[in-house]
């Protein structure tokens, strides 16, 4: 123990499991550069206050470099006696590098409190920054491009998945663009509330030798320093906001692929997903499974599970740092990593299924266009509640006469039902019209799903 950073005030050895148990480098190690960086612009810090002198800092600033080397190479060998987590583990080999004279110095007002809660910071808006958001916003650009190029397909919508009302394929698209163009701007509201500087906050009461926040928040680029030392250690909120977002956001991705699980069967056939997202069955010679679908299904649920775990872990643990805060690393990092793939997958399926128009426009029968029968009368002065039963009549009568369709009632067995049909009744039998008449605004009709999506690539700028 005595080798250990904080061995000083040890006699007795550390149990072997509760080494291992205590360790996080085997998973925090990937934040080895953002680590580094965040001693780079402390040590600054320090020498800034008088507390490293200038050949000092060069030194140490060339020893972190050969260090992010080494990880980047692979070269860096782990000491597993003393290197408990990333921060030990590269501070010790600083002080091989340089000395432990000059390496000793580094850590002059700072905790591995303050350290962690940076390095977490920054790692998490690099993943945000270079992954998550600009892959998002590619999936939802891919959505749109495709709703564009495939305007003119009519399909069946679903409410209680029974057939509703007919819809535009493309508003269907739509409608999943708009989920995740508000997932979009949600993370980046939580990437701008993540963006602030813990360090200099100490292991809790703040900094004795007055260092610069404000320097060392502006030089990691940071919006702001925390205005609370014992907050900047405690909080783990964004950890959680991310974790939150990757939920809400795989949920919509769950509900998304559902969709598309049941537009893939045989029954359905409204889509095929390309052979690069499907796998097939060891057994039955005939199978193409959407697995691609059920994955990212089945791992929002891992990815809630993340979220509730952690959130269980953080309740009612004391002020500032314990060491309960250590386990946000495994969830956030899984997370991440299976939202980033999540979205690289959906993009893939997205960008290759085939559509197969016949066998949804096949798919559209007389009985969804009740609703138009209905509004038929009212533009007639008819009240909706007199006409929506009328309607519901006329659906009545023709299958009580074995008819395939509403449209196959006489224009006599029409005014049967009521006096106020005419003639033009049998205008209100097509789909496109049904669904052209649909123009307000976020409605179906060509020129109202073209508007929505214009809006949500506005919205991505
Ligand atoms: N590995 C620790 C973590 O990830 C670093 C902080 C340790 N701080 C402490 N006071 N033991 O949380």
């Amino acid at each position: 123990n005595k080798q250990k950073l904080w061995g000083g005030r040890f006699t007795g050895e550390t149990d072997p499991l509760m080494n291992l148990y205590n360790a996080s480098l085997p998973y925090d190690k990937i934040m080895y550069h953002v680590d580094l960086e965040g001693t780079k612009v402390y040590t600054a810090g320090l020498e800034k206050i008088g507390l490293l002198t200038k050949q000092e800092l060069a030194k140490i600033h060339q020893g972190l470099e050969q260090i992010d080397a080494e990880w980047a190479n692979g070269t860096f060998v782990i000491n597993q006696a003393t290197d408990e987590d990333i921060h030990t583990a590269n501070e010790r080999r600083l002080g091989e590098i340089i000395g432990r004279n000059i390496a000793g110095k580094v850590h002059t007002g700072r905790s591995r409190n303050d350290q962690v809660a940076t390095d977490m910071r920054l790692y998490c808006r690099d993943i945000l920054t270079k992954k998550l958001i600009p892959f998002l916003r590619n999936f939802i650009n891919v959505i749109i491009s495709r709703a564009r190029e495939e305007i003119n397909i009519l399909m069946p919508g679903y409410t209680h998945l029974q057939r509703a009302q007919p819809i535009r394929w493309s508003h269907w698209l739509s409608s999943y663009a708009t989920y995740f163009t508000e997932d979009y701007l949600r993370l980046t509201q939580v990437l701008e509330r993540l963006n602030k500087s813990p360090l200099g906050a100490g292991a809790l009461a703040g900094h004795p030798y007055g260092i610069d926040r404000e320097f060392l928040s502006k030089n990691l680029g940071f919006a702001e320093p925390i205005g609370n030392s014992l907050t900047a250690v405690s909080d783990r909120d964004f950890v959680i906001e991310i974790m939150f977002w990757s939920s809400l956001f795989m949920n919509h991705i769950s509900r998304f692929s559902e969709d598309l699980i049941i537009y893939s069967t045989a029954e359905f056939g409204f889509i095929s997903l390309s052979d690069a997202y499907s796998t097939g069955s060891s057994l039955m010679p005939q199978k193409k499974n959407p697995d691609s679908l059920e994955l990212l299904r089945g791992k929002s649920g891992r990815v809630f599970g993340e979220m509730c775990g952690f959130m269980m872990s953080m309740k009612s643990i004391p002020s500032t740092y314990n060491k309960d805060m250590q386990e946000d690393k495994e969830p956030l990092f899984d997370c991440m990593t299976t939202v980033e793939h999540s979205i690289l997958i959906a993009t893939g399926v997205i960008s290759t299924l085939k559509v197969n128009k016949e066998k949804m426009e096949a798919s559209l029968t007389m009985d969804m266009l009740a609703t138009d029968l209905a509004d038929y009368l009212v533009r007639k002065g008819v009240p909706f509640r007199e006409t929506h039963h009328i309607s519901g009549e006329c659906v009545a009568s023709a299958e009580k006469l074995g008819l395939s369709g509403i449209d196959k009632l006489s224009l006599d067995q029409f005014k049967g039902i009521d006096a106020r049909f005419n003639e033009d009744v049998f205008n209100v039998f097509n789909f496109e019209q049904s669904v052209e008449r649909r123009d307000a605004i976020g409605g179906t009709a060509r020129s109202a799903v073209l508007k929505q999506l214009g809006n949500l690539e506005n919205k991505l700028q």
